[in-house]
């Protein structure tokens, strides 16, 4: 006898348990499915965001700065320290406590809506009729049907060539999150966004890090002009980059792992470090579902094909998140599942993609949204620009960290923003203002004559707003 839904979520992602939930604020009879499962086996709601993602990596960021600045910046404050430690068990379990804190609130919130949450796997059985049925196995096993089906099954780590994933030497996300003690040589393949961030964790708590890029340049995504001072920044820091480089081969042994690759000049060079992340991008995760036994379509990365609304080729199936086109980030997974929930229900649920903010939570902090100065010189659009530097900023002074600028792009005739790009102090922070002002199709004028309150970081941005006009007040 199978259980009768009027929506099943399959994957409690972000994607995932958000459209439950608003599919049963919308007064429909939901069922949300999760197989991820923490140490004793329990449920784990939150997918890869929760468990291996944002949480916990934004934990051991947090950690490790505090480390960096009572260890580099505490001294001129006038803080005196002596025989500063870290106590990497400690650091770990903090982490943890903060992925539960986050795994038992959203059972809560699961439970608070009235949606019926199914631990185990989720793979699609066969369409009959107008309905679905899902099959559960895992900690209970159960026959799930309904008219409607969410699919927010995720994404998982892409693996190089010739360098599987052991979580001991050759590192995941998952592994990067839990090394049990700084390693004394660290190696990154990926100069992405986890690259950064994991890299600048263990950098902070002292293993010399060596990102290998394939790419000759960095961060393409974000603005160059940005790209360039986070560089300099992290250089700064310690971080040693090769941009270029081809790699030709990875060996683990007893001690560590030897990474042979050619440099941008074609020079065979390997590298011998402890332990290796790859962080290479990551694949969307269909393993499972029986994606092919009810004939829903991928496309050829793996990821299922979804129309703007997220409609699948079946009906009445949807898709939203990592498993999906588009950035991977939780947030775009969020949006895209009320979206779904809100379109399941007859309403217009709406995501522009172009206001999705990116954000990396590295030192100095990077965040943009919009396009980049070269997305517009390649459309040809004529536009202005405006910069102003945290140097300048009497918050950032007094907070000690100047590094950076906010920088606004705008229409060079309407002054519509167009793209807002931050490197510094609470980037992450700031880059909200910029995203409700380019919702409401702002001009960088309307920035400028709102009042911004003082001392604040936001105060860059609104100098950044009067620099489009070539009229900054402090610089
Ligand atoms: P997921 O979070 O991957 O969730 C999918 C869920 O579905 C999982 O729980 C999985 O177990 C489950 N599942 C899969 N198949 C089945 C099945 N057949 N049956 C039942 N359950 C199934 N994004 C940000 O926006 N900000 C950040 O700071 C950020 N930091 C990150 C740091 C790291 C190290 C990583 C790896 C990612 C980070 N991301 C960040 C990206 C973010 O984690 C993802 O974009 C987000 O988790 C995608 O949400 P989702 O719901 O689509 O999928
Ligand atoms: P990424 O796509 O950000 O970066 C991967 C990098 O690896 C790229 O620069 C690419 O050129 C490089 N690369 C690919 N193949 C290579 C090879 N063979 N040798 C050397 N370099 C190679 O992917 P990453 O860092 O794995 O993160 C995956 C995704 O997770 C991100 O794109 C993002 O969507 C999400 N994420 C978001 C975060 C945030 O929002 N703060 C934090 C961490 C992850």
């Amino acid at each position: 006898m199978s259980k009768s839904f009027d929506v099943i979520v399959i994957g409690g992602g972000p994607g995932g348990y958000i459209a439950a939930i608003r599919a049963a604020q919308l007064g429909f009879n939901v069922a949300c499915v999760d197989e991820w499962k923490n140490d004793k086996g329990g449920p784990a709601p939150g997918g890869t965001c929760t468990n291996v993602g944002c949480i916990p990596s934004k934990a051991l960021l947090q950690s490790s700065e505090h480390f960096d600045h009572a260890g580099n910046h505490f001294a001129d404050h006038g803080i005196g320290l002596s025989n500063l430690t870290i106590d990497v068990t400690k650091m770990l379990g903090r982490k943890d406590q903060v992925v539960k804190q986050n795994n038992d609130g959203i059972l809560y919130l699961l439970k608070k809506n009235k949606v019926s949450f199914f631990h185990g796997r989720g793979a699609f059985v066969k369409a009959e009729s107008g309905t679905y049925e899902v099959s559960v196995s895992g900690t209970a096993d159960a026959t799930l049907s309904a008219k409607h089906v969410i699919v927010a099954t995720g994404s998982i780590a892409r693996q190089l060539p010739g360098a599987a994933f052991d979580e001991d030497r050759i590192l995941s996300n998952d592994g990067a999150l839990r090394i049990g003690a700084v390693p004394k040589t660290l190696g990154v393949i990926g100069s992405g966004v986890i690259g950064l961030e994991m890299g600048s964790v263990w950098r902070r708590l002292g293993a010399e890090v060596t990102i290998l890029e394939a790419l000759p340049g960095f961060l393409g995504a974000a603005d160059e002009g940005v790209a360039k001072e986070a560089l300099k920044a992290f250089t700064k820091q310690g971080l040693k980059f090769a941009f270029g480089v081809k790699i030709t081969g990875v060996q683990t042994g007893a001690k560590g792992v030897v990474v042979a690759y050619t440099n941008a000049k074609g020079e065979a060079v390997t590298l011998d470090v402890e332990r290796l992340i790859v962080s290479i991008g990551r694949i969307p995760n269909t393993i499972g579902l029986n994606a092919a036994g009810v004939g829903l379509a991928l496309d050829e990365r793996g990821a299922i094909i979804v129309d703007a609304d997220c409609k699948t080729n079946l009906p009445n199936v949807w898709a939203v998140g990592d498993v999906v086109r588009g950035p991977m980030l939780a947030h775009k997974a969020e949006e895209e599942g009320v979206a779904v929930a809100e379109r399941i229900a007859g309403q217009h649920g709406h995501v522009d993609f172009n206001l999705v903010p990116w954000v990396i939570y590295t030192s100095p902090e990077i965040s943009w949204v919009g396009q980049t100065e070269q997305q517009l010189k390649a459309e040809g659009r004529a536009y202005k620009s405006g910069q102003f530097p945290f140097m300048a900023n009497g918050r950032a002074r007094a907070l000690g960290d100047t590094t950076g600028f906010v920088k606004f792009l705008a229409d060079a005739e309407t002054d519509e923003i167009l793209g807002v790009h931050i490197v510094g102090p609470f980037a992450s922070e700031l880059i909200a203002e910029a995203v409700v002002a380019m919702a409401f199709k702002a001009s960088a004028e309307d920035i400028a004559r709102i009042c911004h309150a003082h001392p604040s970081l936001s105060e860059a941005t609104k100098e950044a707003a009067l620099a489009v006009d070539k009229r900054t007040l402090n610089y």
